[in-house]
């Protein structure tokens, strides 16, 4: 049965405020696909049957797992290759020599969803500068949903998640195997501190960041929220510091005091002097 306009609407108003998601009409479809698993696995009948549930559990675990079910989690490792290229290429260099004193480097990355994005880095820098050892640094990788942060913090994966983008030989060196599943190993899953933060509402405080990844979760949002977002980001940024978003998405006419890194497809920003 179609979800009605009005449960429809409760979710939709939901959503918005505590993700910031822009559910618009005619985004039934998805609301219905992504509840019904809810309604199965909470032993409810129907979507409304929800929807009563929500009105009396707004806050709490129960509605969280409703937003959690209606954020998008698509990622994959080494996702779209290009910023990594750029982080390995000029912007891990440039850090560790403009750091090379006091040997500090903070790095958050800021919508993590299941981890492979921040494992990914966590990899590249392990690879290509094993120098950084010697070095204090600060790794932070959040996301709003409570579930994608249980599956970052375990670092768990099937074969088919591995299949998409991690080559085999880091596949061999930085997972085991764990019945039919990948897991990170204990000694890099500790390197990354993984917390939960809703970037639409106030930031806890965090330090200061060399490199914030900001990828594929602007999208979501509406154009007040992403100004609010990026400006947020540059308060967050060292002034040297490099941004990157996804490659379905800009800061053009959102802020003008982020200029675009001069890398192909990375998505690679800084702060305008
Ligand atoms: C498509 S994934 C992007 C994952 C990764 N950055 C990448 O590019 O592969 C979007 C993530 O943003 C998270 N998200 C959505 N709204 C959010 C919010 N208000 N605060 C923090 N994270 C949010 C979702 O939970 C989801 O895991």
């Amino acid at each position: 049965m179609a979800i009605n306009p009005n449960d429809f609407d409760f979710i939709r108003k939901l959503i918005k405020e505590r993700s910031a998601i822009i559910l618009e009409p005619g985004k039934e479809y998805l609301v219905e696909s992504r509840m019904w698993p809810l309604v199965n696995s909470e032993g409810l009948k129907t979507i409304e049957e929800l929807v009563q549930k929500l009105k009396l559990q707004s806050r709490g675990p129960f509605a969280q797992k409703v937003v959690d079910a209606m954020t998008t989690n698509e990622t994959s490792f080494f996702r779209d290759l290009h910023p990594f290229e750029a982080l390995k290429k000029i912007v891990i260099p440039e850090m560790m020599k403009i750091r090379a004193k006091e040997k500090t480097l903070s790095l958050w990355c800021g919508a993590s969803s299941s981890g492979q994005e921040p494992y990914t880095i966590l990899m590249l820098l392990r690879e290509n500068f094993p120098e950084l050892i010697n070095w204090k640094f600060t790794f932070i990788a959040s996301d709003l949903s409570t579930e994608m942060l249980t599956r970052c913090r375990e670092g768990i994966y099937s074969q088919l998640e591995v299949n998409r983008g991690l080559p085999a030989m880091l596949l061999v060196k930085y997972f085991q195997r764990e019945n039919m599943t990948w897991r990170v190993k204990p000694e890099f899953r500790k390197q990354i501190d993984f917390r939960q933060v809703n970037l639409a509402e106030r930031w806890p405080i965090m330090p200061k960041m060399d490199i914030v990844m900001m990828r594929n979760v602007l999208i979501y949002f509406d154009v007040q929220t992403k100004k609010k977002i990026l400006g947020n980001i540059r308060q967050l940024l060292k002034p040297d510091g490099y941004m990157f978003l996804g490659a379905a998405e800009t800061t053009l006419n959102l802020d003008d005091k982020f200029v675009r890194v001069q890398f192909p497809q990375a998505g690679c920003y800084k702060i305008g002097t």
